[in-house]
């Protein structure tokens, strides 16, 4: 029988990527973790790291659960002045390591756990690599009385922005999905929507942008240096 063999999951893809990212931990150092299903996978590896780690700052309350039933301490992000590396993953990852994020609704907390890091490391499937952001909707985070202003904002740039059903961050806020941006200039719109009255926060990380990308492909994980 002829036939092509099938090539690794995405599962396999992101736990490869997850096992990967464990190169860029000093054991007995304190890491910044992000949320999602290829971090679940590199919390998973982190608990088997020889060594351990002194302590995880988490991005969401789903991987402080994660992390605290591995018996990994939690610090709280003020608890640390700085932190060596952040590990997240991407919605969308372009060749500049601009990326879209908060598919999972955490955007806020992982822009502020990346803001205390010296690196970003991205750790992703190869379907998020991208020539240009948009195509996947943008997360943007609100205070819900700022909702319909946001929205008729996006809606001046011709973008259709509608609100996350039943979805309520770990900050109480509302997530806004915008459709129709074409992305050209990512640090501009980042800084134009950061300003707006009521946004918590814009999920373009640009200006937070990774420093390196562990991209999982058919044929391996792929270094990115940015
Ligand atoms: C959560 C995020 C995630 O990193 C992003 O949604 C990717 O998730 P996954 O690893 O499950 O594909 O930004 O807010």
């Amino acid at each position: 029988m002829s036939g092509t063999v099938p090539g690794p999951s995405q599962a396999e893809l992101k736990r490869q990527v997850g096992e990967a990212a464990l190169a860029y931990v000093t054991p007995g150092s304190i890491v910044g973790v992000g949320t999602g299903s290829t971090v679940n996978c590199f919390i998973d590896a982190l608990g088997r790291l020889p060594g351990g780690v002194a302590g995880a700052v988490s991005s969401s309350e789903a991987s402080t659960a994660r992390l605290a039933a591995l018996g990994i301490r939690v610090y709280a992000a003020s608890e640390v002045e700085s932190l060596p590396v952040y590990i997240d993953g991407a919605d969308e990852i372009d060749h500049a390591g601009c990326m879209i994020k908060g598919g999972g609704g955490a955007l806020t907390r992982e822009k502020i756990v990346a803001d205390l890091a010296a690196r970003f490391v991205c750790i992703a499937d190869a379907s998020k690599l991208v020539d240009r952001l948009g195509r996947f909707p943008l997360p943007v985070e609100v205070i819900p009385m700022a909702a319909a202003q946001v929205m008729r904002r996006f809606a001046k740039l011709d973008a259709e922005a509608r609100v996350r059903e039943g979805f309520v961050t770990d900050n109480g806020g509302l997530i806004l999905d915008v459709q129709g941006l074409s992305i050209d200039d990512p640090a501009g719109l980042e800084a134009e929507v950061s300003q707006w009255p009521g946004v918590v926060c814009c999920g373009i990380f640009a200006r937070n942008r990774a420093s390196i990308c562990l991209l999982g492909t058919p044929g391996g994980v792929r270094t990115m240096m940015f």
